[in-house]
């Protein structure tokens, strides 16, 4: 797939804090994520919103949040668009902005992802309907449980892994994510503290796993003209877009050590691009569980398969290493509002390509990545940005 249509620019970016926001309702936090992206981008309209959400009737007994949102923003009667995918739904709905842009639809739209997790009365259920109901679900297993399953199936095929590599990563985004202040849990852990959290999924223990957060990103897209034409910002493009689904069930894979849905969506955008893997500075990625992380690094081609774990022990993703990934403290540290992930990434590297990242600033990267995937990988999606 080559670059399709007109150049789609990142102009403007906002994400409040993440965390347990109990004074805050689900249209507050989302319409002060918009507010800081249109004041980043200094526009005065925007044509059309895309929004990502994958559960608010479950946890806060709100649908038709598009119109919601729409609303509360101050900008009832354009276009508003919900995009679901459980955890991808914040990369689907940047995919669907770019799309609207470089179609020729709209020449600036707002691309945002929400999720308040904590008003719901049961997380893990509402977490386990972006599973298969009917083989995995209804028999009791939870993601943590899903995950859990692929970290021991790893450990076995490559047994130059350790327990403590897996380990290694959560402790490389707490480093990360405590210099972000946006983070939910900035605090830096080590491989012990690790080791001795609660087991939750043997063998994931509760620092193995992302927390349960509420938050929401957003995203102002907008064509060439129009980043020119304010000229705010280094000028930071989405040069590739992929996308790509696999089976939701596990038994129904090939292989638990590897995700097709990211393998195939990294292809896509890599051509949309015509890049590779070794061209990239800089990664935000689905650590959803640890060894989410190391997987997806090797399925981005960044490592080889079985090389993922060792990359982490010998510090090639940390900032400074070959290639680092997660510099915003990933998923583990900043947080996991599910439906508002991917569009935080693209925040992230955003400002990693402007210079903006503070005490975390990768050294002058040119171009990033971003990966977001629902589940155990049944959907995956993946944006790369460049400095113009
Ligand atoms: N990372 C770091 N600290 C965490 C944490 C996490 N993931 N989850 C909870 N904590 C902290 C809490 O703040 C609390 O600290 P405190 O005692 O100082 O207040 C302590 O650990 C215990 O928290 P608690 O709320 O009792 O944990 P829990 O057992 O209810 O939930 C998990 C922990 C790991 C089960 C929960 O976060 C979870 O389900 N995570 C996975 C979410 C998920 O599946 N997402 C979708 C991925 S596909």
């Amino acid at each position: 797939m080559a670059q399709i249509g007109r150049e789609v620019y990142v102009i403007g970016v906002g994400m409040p804090k993440w965390g347990e926001l109990w004074d805050k309702s689900l249209r507050d936090i989302f319409v002060e994520s918009a507010l800081l992206a249109i004041d980043d981008a200094g526009v005065d309209h925007i044509d059309s919103l895309i929004i990502g959400s994958m559960s608010p009737g479950l946890y806060n007994k709100q649908e038709h949040i598009a119109s919601v949102m729409a609303d509360y923003l101050g900008v009832k009667g354009i276009p508003a668009t919900r995009v679901e995918s459980a955890c991808a739904s914040g990369g689907l709905a940047v995919r669907t902005g770019f799309m609207e842009v470089a179609s020729g639809m709209h020449d600036i739209v707002l691309a945002g992802g929400v999720e308040k997790m904590w008003d719901g009365e049961d997380f893990t259920m509402v977490l386990a309907t972006a599973a298969d109901q009917e083989y995995e679900a209804f028999h009791g297993i939870t993601f943590p449980g899903l995950y859990a399953m692929i970290a021991n199936r790893y450990l076995y095929e490559f047994p130059d892994t350790k327990r403590e590599d897996l380990a290694l990563v959560s402790v490389k985004n707490h480093k990360n994510g405590a210099k972000n202040p946006r983070a939910q849990y900035r605090k830096e852990i080590t491989v012990e503290n690790v080791l001795s959290s609660t087991m939750v999924a043997d063998p994931l223990r509760l620092l193995d796993c992302s927390p349960v957060t509420d938050g929401a990103a957003a995203v102002i897209l907008a064509t060439k003209e129009v980043a020119e034409k304010l000229n705010k910002h280094p000028f930071t493009q989405i040069v590739g877009v992929g996308a790509a689904t696999d089976t939701i069930a596990l038994d129904k894979r090939d292989s638990l050590i590897s995700f097709s849905s990211v393998r195939k969506s990294a292809e896509q955008a890599y051509k949309m691009a015509g890049l590779n893997p070794q061209d990239i500075n800089t990664a935000e990625v689905h650590d959803c569980f640890s060894i989410a992380e190391i997987i997806v690094t090797e399925d981005l081609g960044f490592f080889e398969k079985g090389k993922g774990a060792i990359a982490v022990r010998e510090g090639k993703t940390e900032i400074g290493g070959k290639i680092p990934v997660n510099t915003s403290g990933g998923l583990k540290s900043k947080g996991h509002p599910v439906g508002a992930t991917g569009v935080a990434q693209i925040v992230e590297v955003t400002e990693q390509l402007r210079g903006e990242s503070g005490d975390r600033q990768v050294k002058e990267p040119k171009i990033g990545l971003t990966q977001n995937m629902g589940g155990t990988a049944g959907s995956s999606v993946v944006h790369i940005l460049k400095r113009r």
